[in-house]
């Protein structure tokens, strides 16, 4: 099995879910252009059947974009695959991603049917999208809490019909790490035809586990994983694509790779949170404001004297232009001399320790401590 994890971006699907998030057709594009770049595989551009504006969108995606496969988003039915059909005429390289839901909570109280029918829908599905596009990519809704040999089969039958990728999505984000490995190991060794299929993980962050998840799901097989920028998506939000790019890139060591160029990463990152007016949380794992940002005196200490102290990754190989020293009442004499000596301020120790308490009060008082305050400090 080949070691590279096919990166699926699902920012125009899944994230632009949220509410407040919806992109015009130009913004999709502009994002779409932004995700070729930065080196995703596929891009889930939008689900055709929901609006005329979704499919103007999908239609303008696959008009715009050569490299990456196109994906279209749509239920188990007729007019949802026909409208994903037309929308992704002028794709390169189309993808139609249909399911149905696979756990029992979904198949009685959302479609009001049986296990027998579900994978008799899901088989249909898959074969009418195969008369259109050679790539199908099949999911089965709520996958994490779905009943394993009821899983098992459903894939089986699901690839028998063409489907070339299966996605088996936490929906709810409920498991653990250890039982997602241990769903996708068992679904190996259960499926004798699943070689014959990519393997795809669609992880939702409900319990802050959806990277982890994600990450355990290809050490057990998967090698798809559907992310978007800034982990946004529905209600706590989907798997983020920085995150699972970078832990596959710091961790050499578990032998994956990916299609991804990091240094856009945080452009990206950017990018999307702007257009959709979506800010990234400061403490956001690789692209928030504080992801390289040191404000304690040990930490400010240890960074400076060798950045690898604090840092496990370079803010320039992820598109950070630099790391920040910030300066509060938790900072030490290190940092504060730091910050002078870069706006060409020397001190020597005796008079830098009269600055020091000085800057302390001032710091008490005003919470952050920026450059034109230390020009005041030390008048
Ligand atoms: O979370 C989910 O199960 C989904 C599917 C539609 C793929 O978004
Ligand atoms: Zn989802």
């Amino acid at each position: 099995m080949s070691n590279r994890i096919q990166i699926f971006d699902t920012t125009l699907r899944d994230g632009e879910q949220v509410p407040g998030c919806q992109l015009n057709r130009e913004e999709k594009v502009e994002v779409a252009l932004e995700l070729e770049k930065l080196g995703v595989d596929i891009i889930e551009a939008g689900f055709p059947i929901s609006s005329p504006g979704d499919f103007a969108s999908v239609k303008a995606i696959a008009e715009s974009v050569t490299g990456p496969t196109v994906c279209a988003l749509t239920r188990a039915k007729k007019e949802d695959i026909d409208a994903a059909v037309e929308a992704l005429k002028p794709a390169r390289r189309p993808r139609i991603h249909t399911g149905i839901g696979a756990s029992d909570v979904h198949i009685k109280h959302k479609f009001n049917s049986t296990r027998e029918e579900i994978i008799e829908r899901g088989v249909w599905a898959v074969k009418y999208a195969k008369s259109f596009v050679e790539d199908v990519e099949f999911f089965a809704e709520d996958a994490g809490r779905a009943d394993l040999p009821f899983l098992a089969k459903l894939t089986s039958e699901v690839i028998k019909a063409g489907a070339t990728v299966v996605n088996l999505p936490d929906t709810t984000g409920y498991l653990l790490p250890n039982q997602m490995h241990d769903r996708i190991s068992y679904l190996f060794e259960h499926v004798d035809n699943i070689h014959l299929a990519t393997i795809s993980m669609h992880n939702h962050n409900d319990l802050g586990l959806a990277t982890a998840n994600t990450i355990a799901g290809i050490q057990a097989g998967a090698r798809q994983v559907e992310v978007t920028i800034n982990g946004i998506g529905e209600r706590a939000g989907n798997t983020s694509l920085e995150e699972v790019a970078m832990i596959l890139n710091v961790h050499k060591d578990l032998g994956f790779s990916t299609g991804i160029n990091p240094k856009y990463l945080y452009p990206t990152s950017c990018l999307v949170s702007n257009l959709m007016g979506m800010p990234v949380q400061a403490n956001k794992a690789v692209v928030g404001a504080n992801a390289f940002a040191h404000s304690s005196g040990i930490h400010q200490d240890g960074f400076l004297k060798h950045a690898q102290n604090y840092e496990i990754m370079n803010p320039e190989d992820v598109g950070v232009p630099s790391s920040a020293i910030l300066l509060t009442s938790r900072s030490g004499r290190a940092a504060l001399r730091h910050r002078l000596n870069l706006l060409g301020f020397e001190f020597e120790k005796p008079e830098l320790d009269k600055i020091y308490t000085r800057f302390l009060l001032m710091a008490d008082a005003r919470k952050m401590i920026h450059d034109e305050d230390l020009k005041e400090l030390v008048g």
